[in-house]
Formats: structure tokens, sequence, C-alpha cells
């Protein structure tokens, strides 16, 4: 892959993850690419140069997973990610969603009708210039939660499409443990996103079970999303260590199981390294237990 210059912070001290049943292993600190898009996900990016230098510092840092989807524009996070690292470096896994699209107004609509599903992994082809996906997740509920259903039919598509040779492997994406048996019936599973964070731990019986299986959590809003963590916890474990919040965020995830990879999202160069270098964070059992203490208090974890 490409260089690793000795001052950027590495990727790969946060270790790696093998997919399961593929030959994709990649360091379990990645980079998610929905922010290079223009405000609210929609348009062209704020910083077009910015957001180039992004992609290009986080190969040099040693990222080799990258989160994307067209929707995110729509289109033009796929042609940034495109013109800045295509034809692309051996090893690095681009990992795409379907299941949803954007109206004129910039609104996001699930979608997983055969024909958006079919027209989304066209034009993630397209838009990224490959000619097989490497790992499409079919995006299923909102964002804020999954909510229950029948996910067969369109993941009987994306199924189809693999079997057509136009998609190596399939995830999926704000699902319940349910939903996730129900495909595994159909096609292998290789990893699951959904929101999940130090704060926001709904998740944790599904990030055990996947584990179990040997299959990939990737959380999304590691560090909050659209409203960015704010704790005051957080802030003194940060100020012990030595470490910014959203670092010792990203530290704690690294921690809480082996199959949690990272794809923290962010416009600036800045955060980027920041981010990067929260991968060689060790967490003592003292602080992991008082990081507990935010998910305790936090009102999305009361069931
Ligand atoms: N499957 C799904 O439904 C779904 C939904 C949402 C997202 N995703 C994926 O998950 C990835 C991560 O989610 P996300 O980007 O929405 O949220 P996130 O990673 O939790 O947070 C991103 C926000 O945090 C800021 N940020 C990043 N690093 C920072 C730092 N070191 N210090 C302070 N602020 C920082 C970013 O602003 P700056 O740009 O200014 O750094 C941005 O506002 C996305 O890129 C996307 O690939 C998937």
């Amino acid at each position: 892959m490409s260089k690793q210059t000795n001052s950027a912070p590495a990727a790969n001290a946060g270790g790696t993850f093998t997919f399961p049943g593929t030959s994709f292993t990649v360091n379990r600190m990645g980079y998610g690419a929905m922010q290079l898009a223009g405000p609210h996900v929609f348009g062209p990016p704020r910083d077009r140069k910015e957001a180039l230098a992004v992609l290009r510092e986080a190969i040099d840092s040693g990222v080799n997973h990258i989160d994307t989807s067209d929707f995110y524009g729509p289109h033009v996070t796929n042609q940034v990610i495109r013109e800045a690292l295509h034809p692309y470096g051996e090893g690095l896994l681009l990992v795409t969603k379907v299941g949803a699209r954007r109206g004129s107004d910039g609104s996001w609509i699930l979608d997983s009708s055969r024909q958006c599903l079919v027209d989304s992994v066209h034009d993630n082809l397209r838009n990224l210039g490959l000619e097989r996906l490497d790992v499409v997740n079919l995006r299923v509920g909102g964002v804020a939660a999954p909510t229950e259903g029948s996910i067969e039919e369109p993941f009987t598509v994306l199924a189809e499409l693999q079997q057509q040779g136009l998609i190596r492997h399939l995830g999926l994406s704000n699902i319940t443990a349910a939903q996730l048996a129900e495909a595994q019936k159909i096609a292998p599973v290789v990893g699951a996103q959904n929101f999940y964070n130090v704060a926001h731990r709904q998740d944790d019986s599904l990030i055990d079970a996947l584990n179990t299986q040997g299959i990939a959590y990737i959380p999304f809003f590691p560090l909050g999303g659209f409203s960015p963590l704010q704790s005051s916890t957080l802030d003194s474990v940060a100020a012990a260590a030595g470490a910014t919040p959203m670092q010792i965020a990203l530290a704690w995830l690294l921690h809480r199981s082996p199959n949690i990879l990272l794809i923290p999202g962010t416009s600036s160069r800045g955060h980027l390294r920041e981010n990067i270098a929260a991968a060689a964070l060790a967490l003592s059992p003292e602080t992991l237990a008082t990081l507990d203490t935010i998910a305790a208090s936090h009102p999305s974890n009361v069931h």
C-alpha cells in the first residue's frame, strides 16, 4: 500500500481484523467518508482540496478501510474518493451501503425496492470507478434506532447482485438481531453497522453475539455524529490521559470488543490525525470502569 511517514500516526496501532470468509484484513482504525460531502451531507464539499487531502492522508497513515455511500452528496463523496485515490492501492477496502436515496431537497428517503438497490449498486460502481464492490451493506432502519420487519426481499436482491459478480461480500446496517439472523439464512454477512458509542450502548448484546461469530461490528456515530459527544467524565479522563475526549471515545470502542472497527468521520486533516492517533491509546481497567458511568447515566440506555 501507500507510504507510511515516520511522523504520521499509524492506523495499525489498534490492531487488525479479518472479515469472516474473506481475504480482507483491515486495520481496526478506519475512516468514514460521510463528512466529505457538503453541509447536511448534501452537495459539494465546503473545501474540496481539503477533502482530497483528508483521504490521501488517511491512506498515508495506514487506513485501509473506508466507509462510504453513493447517497452521501448524493454521488459527491464517492466521486471525491475516486478523484483522491483511484487507482486504489492493493488492500484498500471500500465499504458502501444501499437502501436509501436523497430527495431534491436533501431529504433522506429509505428505499429498499429492487429498482433502488440495483440502481444504487450501479451508481456506486460508476462513481467509485470499480467493476465489483468489496462490501455492500443493506441499510435497513432509520438512524436513531433499527425497526423490526422482514428484510428477506431486499437482502435477496443483494445476494443476486453478489451472484452476478457485482458485489464481493454483504453486510447490514441499522438492523436488529432478528434481521441479522434472517439475512444469514440467505447469504453470509461479514459485518454490521449500527449506532453505538461510549454513551449510546443499546447494541451491547448484538456486539457480543457478532464477536462470537467472528463478524465485524462497525459503529456509526462513534463520536456522537451530528451532535458530537459531550461528557464531563470523558473530559476528565482525557485530561488525565493527556488525550482529547474524542480520542478517549475512540480508544474505548477499540477496547470494547475485538470485532469493533472504527470509521470516525471528519472533514479536516487535524481531526483525522487526532482520531488515528487514538489507535495507540491504552486504557486501564479503572479508566474503562469510569467510562462505563457515562453510559449508565445516558437516557438512550434506559431499556
Ligand atoms: N449506516 C448508517 O446509517 C450511517 C449513519 C451515519 C454515519 N455512517 C457512517 O459512519 C461514519 C461515522 O459517522 P459520522 O461521521 O456521522 O459521525 P462521527 O464520526 O461520530 O462524528 C463526526 C463529527 O465529529 C466531528 N469530529 C471528527 N473528529 C473530531 C475530533 N477529533 N474532534 C472534534 N470533532 C471531531 C466531525 O466534524 P469535522 O468534520 O469538523 O471533523 C463531525 O461533525 C460516517 O462517516 C459514515 O461513513 C453510517
